[in-house]
Parts: structure tokens; C-alpha cells; sequence
């Protein structure tokens, strides 16, 4: 059945947003399944920009049925706000355009207000989250005390629910942080105005995605963050709540496993990270700026969502071979080749030492990767600008034998190349 998966292969902000907006001229429904707004996708149509948080990327296309499935923690704020940018932008979203399901989960204040204090308190240790209130929701969602958007239906169950909720944040607030109590009824007055507007859009998401696909609709999955922020198959602790790889879309939307057709990995042309953790291939110095960029650019690597400047490294293929398997990747979208033009050389992470022991594979996952020191391969750069190569013939050979490299060590067949943040900027192979 037609569900094709979009998913980060590295630590986040890989160009999902760019990705999914091509591949979403082909798709009736577009679907995130996992994570909130801590994301932050952006999409480039000729002279507008747009920034997601929540709200699907593909929904740019007017032809296309937006979705939020049950694995995403929802920001009641953040998605009216995107309704209200996008209408702003000449985008309508209707009940008909944009489905929330029944079984998301809130993210509250007082998750957000727990989110802070909780790295507040790890001091050196914090995990650099994005303070959006993502670990707090889906352990409340974990533990069984989580808000869901079914719950919004009922006015007043849902007031003492959120009352309660509050209540039970503020004990942990104020006796475990030292950190002040919220107002509940503030939270539930706010909250209660959420209700009012988002009811009309609350369904039963994973019964209108099967339906849609048992007639045939094509149906776009999209992921947040990347298989590296996985909570169970990324660099443990350092890793969101949810599961961003390709099986979380399935869990995430509420469908069943014969459903996957495709599962796009989408792979930066370098490793970017933001926040704290491992990064074996991280580089600092002169290629690092070049690679990072000043911020001048909108495509900088500064976070979409929180400004942070992010770390920058060579290419990982230790860790796409990691994220090919677990995703069960069919192809690779890769993005950014064009800011690699003008460098000498570009390395390639293709195996780990430790011990005078080399590693093409990692023994317990990425979880202990201080340990291990990058082997690096060298291939020959180029100077040509790429961002008018629209064909594979345009690209010189230096960069078609760094992607053919990446075919070869991940396993796993390129399909787009991304030379710049526009619509129109990328190469289709056949
Ligand atoms: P996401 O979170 O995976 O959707 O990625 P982000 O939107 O956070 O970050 C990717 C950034 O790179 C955005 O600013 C994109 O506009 C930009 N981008 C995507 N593909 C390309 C590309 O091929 N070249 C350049 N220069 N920028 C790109
Ligand atoms: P997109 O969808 C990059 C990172 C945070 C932090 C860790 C945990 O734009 O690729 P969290 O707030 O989720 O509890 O933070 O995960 N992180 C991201 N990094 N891109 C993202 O989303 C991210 N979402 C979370 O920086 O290291
Ligand atoms: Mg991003």
C-alpha cells in the first residue's frame, strides 16, 4: 500500500521539511507521527519561506490532506499559531485540510515549566533540550497521566483534568526544582479556549488514513528530528522522547505493518547536531565555519527552532548504515551538497577504532561512542557552484563519486540530491 516514510538519518534538521515538500506533489494526505515543537521544518517556494513546528510541511500543497497522528505531542498555541500563519500566507486550513487525532497528547505549561527545570538542574549534564516540554509530555503520556485531544471534547471533565494535571506538576516544581507553582486556573482558562477552536478538527486519524489508503491514496509520512535522537536507537541519553525512525510512523499514526511502501532517509551531506552528546566527527576550526555559516543565510545551520548555532563534522557512514537498517531505508534523499563546494578535500567516516580494533559496525549501538575514534577516508572536492545543476550530468565527477561513495558505504540507492533550499533546486535520478 502507498505510505512512503520520510525520516531523518542524523540528529535532526537534515532537510525533512524540503524533502517531504517535493515528494508532497504527489501525496493526498501528509502525516507526522512523531515528536512536537521541537521540530522545525523549513520549506522554500521561490521567495517564501516557511517554518513548521507542527503543522505537516506537505500541507504548502493545497491539494494535500494535512495529519497529526497520536505519536505527536501537541502545543495547543503553536499549532493555532501555524493555522494563522499559513492562512496569512494565502494557505487555507479548514476541518478539511487538517486532522488532529483523538489520541495525541497535550503539552501544557506546566510541561514546559518541568522542561526547564529539569535542565536547569542537570547543570553541566543537561541534555540541551529544546525547552518545548517534549520529555515531560510523553513521560506524562508514559506514565499514564498524559491530556489527550479526545479529552477536549468535554468541557468540564477536561477543566478538572488540566486543574489536576497542574497540580500534580506544581508538586514536583516546587518540592524536587525549588522552582515556583503555575496558576491552574490561569491553565485551565487558557486551555479551555484551545478546546473552542481545535474540537473541529480532532478525528479519528488512523481510521481516515487506512480508509484513504485502502481506495488508494497516496499517503506521506513525515517524520521530526532523526534516527539518532531515537529514544531507543539513538545516542541514549542524549535523544528526544519519541521515536523518530521509520516504524514510529506506523505506531505514530495508527496503521498497520503491510502498509510501508518507501522509507526515505534523508541524509545531510555533512553531520550537523545541536545540543548535547556524542559526535564522533565533529570538527571545529576553519571547515567547521565554513560548513556551519555565519547565520547570514537562512540556510545556516542555526536551529529552525531555537536559534542555537549547531555543531558541524564529516559525514558519519558508520551511523547511516546504522539508520538503513533500523529505518529499512529503500533510497536516500541527500541534501546540502552544494555547501561543500570550495572544500580541498571532504572526508568520510567509514569505520570506528578502539583498541587497535577497526569497527564497521558498532557492537552496542551508538550508546558508547566516547570510546571510539572516526576512520576517515578522503576524497577529492570541487569548485563548481551546484545550485543550478538540475540533472546528474551537471554535477562534476568529484561530486558524483562523493554520492556514488555514499551508495556504496550505506548501502543504500541516492535518489534526490539537494543543492539548494528551493523548490526547484534538486536533482531527480531516475
Ligand atoms: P528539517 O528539520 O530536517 O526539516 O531541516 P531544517 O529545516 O531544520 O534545516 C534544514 C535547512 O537547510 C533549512 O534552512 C533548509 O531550507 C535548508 N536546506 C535544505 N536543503 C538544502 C540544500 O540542498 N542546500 C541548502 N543550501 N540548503 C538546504
Ligand atoms: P527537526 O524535526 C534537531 C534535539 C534537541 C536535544 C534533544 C532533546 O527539526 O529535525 P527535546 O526538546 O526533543 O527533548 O530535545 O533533541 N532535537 C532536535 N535537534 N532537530 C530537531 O527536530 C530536534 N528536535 C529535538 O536539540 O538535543
Ligand atoms: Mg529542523
Amino acid at each position: 500500500m502507498p505510505l512512503d516514510i520520510v525520516v531523518g538519518t542524523q540528529w535532526g534538521d537534515e532537510g525533512k521539511g524540503r524533502v517531504v515538500d517535493l515528494l508532497a506533489a504527489q501525496a493526498d494526505f501528509v502525516a507526522r507521527y512523531n515528536g512536537g515543537d521541537n521540530a522545525g521544518h523549513t520549506v522554500t517556494v521561490g521567495e517564501q519561506t516557511f517554518k513548521l513546528h507542527l503543522i505537516p510541511s506537505g500541507v504548502i500543497h493545497l491539494h494535500t490532506v494535512g495529519v497529526i497522528g497520536n505519536g505527536v505531542v501537541v502545543n495547543p498555541a503553536t499549532v493555532l499559531g501555524e493555522m494563522e500563519t499559513l492562512r496569512a500566507a494565502g494557505i487555507a486550513v479548514t476541518p478539511n485540510r487538517l486532522r488532529l487525532s483523538y489520541a495525541a497528547h497535550l503539552i501544557t505549561p506546566a510541561h514546559r515549566a518541568l522542561d526547564q527545570a529539569q535542565e536547569a538542574s542537570r547543570g553541566q549534564g543537561k541534555l540541551g533540550t529544546t525547552l518545548r516540554g517534549i520529555g515531560p509530555a510523553y513521560t506524562s503520556k508514559v506514565s499514564r497521566q498524559g491530556l489527550r485531544l479526545l479529552e477536549m471534547l468535554d468541557r468540564q471533565r477536561f477543566a478538572d483534568a488540566i486543574r489536576a494535571h497542574v497540580q500534580e506538576i506544581n508538586r514536583y516544581l516546587t518540592a524536587l526544582y525549588a522552582a515556583g507553582p503555575l496558576d491552574p486556573q490561569e491553565i485551565v482558562d487558557e486551555f479551555d479556549g484551545y478546546a473552542t477552536q481545535l474540537a473541529p478538527y480532532i478525528a479519528d486519524v488512523s481510521s481516515l488514513l487506512a480508509e484513504a489508503l485502502a481506495r488508494g491514496r497516496r499517503v506521506l509520512a513525515e517524520g521530526a528530528q532523526g534516527t539518532l535522537l531515537d529514544l531507543d536507537h539513538g545516542t541514549y541519553p542524549f535523544v528526544t522522547s519519541s521515536n523518530p525512525t521509520a516504524p514510529g510512523a506506523l505506531v505514530g499514526l495508527g496503521l498497520g505493518v503491510g502498509c510501508a511502501e518507501r522509507a526515505i532517509g534523508v541524509t545531510k551531506s555533512f553531520q550537523t547536531r545541536v545540543g548535547s552528546g556524542p559526535f564522533p566527527t565533529e570538527l571545529a576550526g576553519e571547515i567547521a565555519a565554513r560548513l556551519r555559516g555565519t547565520g547570514a543565510n537562512p540556510w545556516d545551520e542555526f536551529g529552525t527552532t531555537t536559534g542555537r548555532p549547531r555543531r558541524v563534522g564529516w559525514l558519519d557512514t558508520v551511523l547511516l548504515r546504522l539508520a538503513a537498517r533500523i529505518n529499512g531505508l529503500t533510497e536516500l534523499a541527500l541534501t546540502k551538497l552544494d555547501i561543500l563546494t570550495g572544500l580541498p578535500t571532504i572526508r568520510l567516516c567509514t569505520a570506528y577504532r578502539a583498541n587497535d580494533q577497526t569497527f564497521s559496525a558498532l557492537p552496542f549501538g551508538p550508546s558508547d561512542l566516547a570510546a571510539y575514534e572516526p576512520a576517515y577516508e578522503e576524497l577529492p572536492g570541487w569548485d563548481q557552484d551546484l545550485r543550478a545543476a538540475r540533472r546528474w550530468e551537471d554535477l562534476p565527477a568529484a561530486a558524483r563519486a562523493y554520492i556514488l561513495r555514499i551508495e556504496e558505504l550505506s548501502g543504500v540507492p541516492v535518489r534526490l540530491v539537494s543543492v539548494g533550499p528551493e523548490r526547484t533546486q534538486v536533482i531527480e535520478i531516475p
